[in-house]
């Protein structure tokens, strides 16, 4: 059994609790949410309300109380205190064992908000001692303790479970093949199964509402949902590898995520709210990002030196990063490559993550040599970049063909930089995506292959890192890092928005270096579109001397319908529609905007105001241009 003191502790860290939650949730007890809720049992109609609604005081106060707790119309229906009426009976239990001559003093104690916890308990225990049993009021306490931690309990868990029921009704929201009426009745299935999370929903969804309606979106929003401006006052500190110039305000926008680290000591000054900012006192994955650096570049010293013995440039030295989602991998390449250049080296960046590629469009693999350090929030400059369309944003949904791409990336690569001795002196740097296992790991594999990696960094995977050692040749350095304290977990959501404002980038920049699209009309005629794979053909059908898997690389041209709308489509630098179109890099993309069948056209949003090329390759990734509304 509690003894007084803790059970009021806990009583008192339930306040503390119940406010962090009404903050983060902006429900108010005026509406009747869950702030109410857990106001109405400790703050103004608190436990002394409780008792004053009991005696007769304030009826209504205990009424409205069991109202919002239970299933009343407008109440929560909570489902987690169980059978409430125990709530007055062991309070009149309780009390009914109070000597009546101090009963009043204890319901006027039991019912002062002004005093603080400490102060009740001192004085209650002063008024009580001798006169009931000394376990009476421990039992009273530690049973309100019990309820209110049940109910702490049920909203942990309605807020856990809030993400993934947000999710789950973006979904249902976003889904354009289903009519408002199966819209509706799917959004009635998930609140049957989880009726307080889709209400608690609809309910922030009405404030946001209320708030934009009033233009006051900005005052209400929580920290970490507004701008905050950082500088360096002092010492050095880099974000990711790119160095903080002295007494320059950077700016960072909402959302944005990034670690300040120095290796020396530095003082920063943020202004702004964050939604969290602490110093951590973990280096160790830096220390060990900055040994792999050191490696690297003492490769490129070594390969410089025997190019100058030989006459011949060197290749500098390839890396492949791997590990599953969120370890880190994309920041890892960023701040290699940022080391590099600060070393006055050129190293080319290749990412094969056709899930979230940093170079250009989600469906496409991609390198480009890096000349500049990477600017803190839009990374570095896509300078001339090689682009091959995959049309995918999962490396699964065909196999062969990324197969294929990378091949086909790594040559045209090793091409190029034959003609530029310090890109091939840079060496390659390449991300991957987080697909590990199955034919995640293939790909891995083959991307190893096809780059011809001299090192394979595997984070934070022990199992990866000892089936890659195995299965890769011996001349591979195959390494295990950690990943980093600060790396953070992204849901399939904030991936979707990820890609969404990958595409929004590549068409208009960003703010610091903003892009105007055209919008073009082109008549069928003018252009051939096409896509890469056909759904396969019974093995009776396919003729002598075709495989299986020909069909998943097949070039087939496709006719223009309403289903192309808010695609992307890839310019080829294929002069034909046949098989070069594969694996030939592409001019750029556009976004199919409009569909006309009747007057046979399209309108497409363009990067320039006309076409590249009039091969026109497509890809399962879609766009809706909500600028061009505006
Ligand atoms: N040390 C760090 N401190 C704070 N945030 C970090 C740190 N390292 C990475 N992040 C952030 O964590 C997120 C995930 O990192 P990153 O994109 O590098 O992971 P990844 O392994 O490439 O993920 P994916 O598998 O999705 O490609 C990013 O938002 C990144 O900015
Ligand atoms: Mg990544």
């Amino acid at each position: 059994m509690y003894s007084f003191k803790a059970v009021f502790a806990v009583v008192a860290s339930i306040a503390l609790v119940s406010g962090a939650h009404g903050g983060l949730l902006g429900l108010g007890g005026d509406e009747g949410g869950l702030g109410g809720l857990v106001g109405g049992l400790l703050g103004e109609n608190g436990l002394g309300g409780i008792l004053k609604g009991l005696l007769g005081d304030n009826e209504n106060a205990l009424s409205g109380l069991l109202g919002i707790l239970g299933g009343n119309p407008g109440g929560l229906g909570l489902p987690i205190l169980g059978d409430i009426t125990t709530l007055p009976q062991f309070l009149l239990d309780f009390l009914q064992k109070v000597p009546s001559d101090i009963l009043p003093q204890v319901i006027e104690l039991l019912s002062n908000t002004s005093l603080n916890i400490n102060e009740i308990t001192d004085k209650l225990t002063d008024l009580l001692s001798g006169k009931i049993d000394d376990n009476l009021l421990s039992d009273l306490l530690a049973t309100v303790a019990d309820l209110v931690h049940e109910l702490l309990d049920g909203i942990a868990n309605v807020l856990t479970s809030l993400g993934k029921v947000f999710e789950d009704l973006t979904d249902i929201l976003q889904n354009k093949d289903q009519s408002i009426a199966q819209q509706k009745d799917a959004i009635d299935k998930l609140r049957q199964k989880s009726p307080i999370e889709v209400d608690t929903i609809f309910f922030i969804a009405s404030q946001v509402v209320k708030s934009l309606q009033n233009g006051q979106i900005s005052k209400c929003l929580p920290n970490g949902f507004k701008d905050i401006s950082l500088e360096l006052l002092n010492g050095y500190v880099e974000i990711f590898g790119t160095e903080l110039i002295p007494n320059q305000k950077y700016v960072f926008p909402a959302k944005f995520r990034a670690a300040v680290f120095s290796w020396t000591g530095g003082t920063i000054e943020i202004k702004g709210g964050t939604e969290s900012a602490y110093i951590s006192s973990e280096s160790t994955a830096m220390v060990v990002y900055l040994n792999i650096h050191a490696t690297l570049e003492k490769l490129r010293k070594d390969r410089e030196a025997s190019g100058k013995d030989t006459g011949v440039t060197q290749r500098g030295p390839r890396i492949l990063l791997v590990g599953p989602t969120d370890v880190g991998k994309t920041t890892v390449s960023r701040i290699l490559c940022n080391y590099a250049v600060r070393k006055g080296g050129t190293p080319i960046l290749v990412d094969l993550d056709v899930g979230q590629n940093n170079i250009s469009v989600p469906g496409s693999i991609s390198a480009m040599l890096v000349q500049k350090t990477a600017d803190f929030v839009d990374g570095f400059e896509r300078n001339m970049p090689l682009v091959l369309n995959f049309g995918h944003t999962s490396p699964g949904e065909n196999l062969p063909l990324y197969e294929a791409l990378l091949k086909a990336l790594a040559t045209t690569m090793n091409g190029q930089i034959e003609e530029n001795p310090a890109a091939k002196l840079g060496g390659m740097i390449v991300n991957t995506c987080g697909w590990v296992d199955g034919g995640g790991y293939t790909c891995i594999l083959k991307s190893a292959a096809a780059f011809e990696v001299d090192v394979v960094v595997v984070i934070d995977h022990e199992r990866l890192y000892n089936v890659l050692r195995r299965d890769l040749p011996d001349f591979v350095t195959v390494t295990h890092v950690p990943k980093s304290g600060g790396v953070e977990q992204r849901p399939r959501r904030i991936r979707k928005i990820a890609r969404k404002e990958n595409v929004h980038r590549y068409f208009y920049g960003t703010s610091s270096n903003q892009l105007y699209p055209f919008t073009l009309d082109l008549s069928f005629d003018a252009v051939v579109l096409c896509k890469i794979g056909v759904e396969p053909l019974p093995d009776s059908c396919l003729s002598f001397g075709m495989k299986v898997e020909d069909h998943r690389t097949k070039v087939v041209v496709l006719e223009p319908s309403l289903e192309i709308k808010n695609h992307l489509f890839a310019f080829s630098r294929s002069s034909n529609v046949d098989a070069n179109v594969l694996a030939s890099s592409v001019w750029g993309f556009c976004v199919v905007t409009e569909i006309d069948m009747e007057k046979r056209s399209l309108t497409i949003l363009c990067p320039q105001n006309s076409i590249p090329s009039n091969i026109l390759v497509y890809s399962v990734v879609t766009h809706l241009d909500d600028q061009l509304r505006r």
